[in-house]
């Protein structure tokens, strides 16, 4: 895929600064690089576009005043605004987060930003996702989070959705696919439409997102190739063992190891790491606890657990299967995404994060 002018002056600016100041010592950390269309005086200033001379611009400053430099100008480009990263164990790390205005999502983008991400909150719910990136920002600061509307089963849309993010922050770390749908439904209920939607959303849009994210990250690992980078599926218990009257969203889970699998082969060259996390319930969140229409309701509505009369004897009787007696939160998958994160000797891994309810062969 073609990268715009601005993208691959941007990505080189971030990346070069990142890969000088390592080796100058500092921990490999980029900087955050924005572009504004005029910026009055600049401390680099190019007058050619090519990546080549602008990664040159930017290494000799680096080398010479052993500090970022605040601005860059690119003739025809604008100027490219440099702020060093926040602390924490994802300094530097830039993460599109999917389907992150609520549920497992609002809570990873949440942890992920408290742990010195950056976050693009990418959801179809604008009104939510707004509220979810203006909260961020009020919390660690003006460059923390934007919002960016995105639907993870349109591959224009998630192109829209990578550029934005490097218009803003100067590349794109972390992707972390969590949108997802859950239709349950046995042979005789499930159709086709229901089937369709589930497998685009769960499945066909993790590979999108894949696609989508990745020109961008091999950019980066040309120009710093010490820099790894991460995709990790939110996938789901659902996607280790098979769950009843819940064909096509295991289905399409289990697939999605199969795409992490073979992605992680894919994109080893260029230390882009791919892995899925499997959570166990989240019964705290709107899927399971929604009072209309999460799992809860509607299993207590269908008397799918046997003699339950309540909303807590549902509750009880899924809590009964966990071993830690208890469910999975946005923070214990989190952890689980920081761990693969961190790690630089693993890839191509279903992590579970379940309470031992799936434990692996
Ligand atoms: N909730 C659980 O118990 C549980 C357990 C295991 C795994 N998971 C997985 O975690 C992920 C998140 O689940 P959740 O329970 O937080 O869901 P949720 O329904 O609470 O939130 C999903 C979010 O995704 C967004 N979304 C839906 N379709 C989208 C699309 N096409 N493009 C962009 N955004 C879209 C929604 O607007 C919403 O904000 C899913 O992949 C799910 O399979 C959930």
């Amino acid at each position: 895929m073609e990268h715009s002018d601005r993208t691959l002056a941007a990505v080189a600016i971030r990346m070069s600064c990142a890969r000088e100041l390592a080796a100058l010592g500092e921990r490999l950390a980029p900087p955050s690089v924005r572009v504004v269309e005029s910026g009055g005086d600049a401390e680099i200033n190019c007058d050619d576009r090519s990546e080549s001379i602008v990664t040159a611009a930017v290494t000799e400053f680096v080398r010479k005043h052993r500090c970022l430099p605040r601005s860059v100008r690119v003739a025809g480009l604008g100027t490219f605004l440099v702020t060093p990263p926040r602390e924490g164990r994802l300094a530097g790390c830039v993460a599109i987060v999917t389907g992150s205005a609520q549920g497992f999502g609002l809570g990873i983008a949440t942890e992920m930003a408290a742990a010195g991400g950056t976050i693009v909150v990418a959801d179809l719910n604008t009104e939510l996702g707004e509220a979810v990136a203006a909260q961020l920002r009020e919390t660690h600061g003006e460059l923390a989070a934007i919002f960016c509307l995105a639907d993870v089963t349109d591959s224009r849309s998630l192109h829209a959705c990578v550029e934005t993010t490097v218009k803003a922050f100067g590349g794109l770390d972390i992707l972390v696919a969590n949108a997802g749908v859950l239709k349950a439904g046995g042979l005789e209920e499930m159709d086709e439409d229901a089937f369709d939607l589930v497998t685009r959303v769960n499945y066909k849009g993790y590979f999108l997102c894949a696609q989508a994210v990745a020109p961008v990250m091999k950019l980066q690992n040309r120009i710093c190739a010490d820099w790894f980078m991460d995709i990790v599926q939110i996938n789901s218990k659902s996607g280790l063992e098979g769950s009843r009257r819940n064909f096509a969203y295991a289905g399409g889970k289990f697939g999605g190891i199969g795409l992490t699998q073979s992605f992680a082969l894919e994109l080893v060259p260029f230390n882009i790491k791919v892995n899925s996390v499997c959570p166990g319930n989240f019964f705290e969140g709107p899927l399971w606890s929604d009072p209309e229409r999460g799992l809860f309701v509607q299993y207590l509505k269908a008397g799918k657990v046997p003699g339950a009369k309540t909303l807590e004897d549902v509750r009880d009787h899924y809590l009964s299967l966990v071993p830690m007696h208890r469910g999975c939160s946005p923070r214990d998958v989190t952890i689980a995404i920081l761990y693969l994160h961190e790690q630089q000797y693993e890839t191509g891994q279903a992590l579970p994060v379940t309470g031992g309810q799936v434990m692996l062969n």
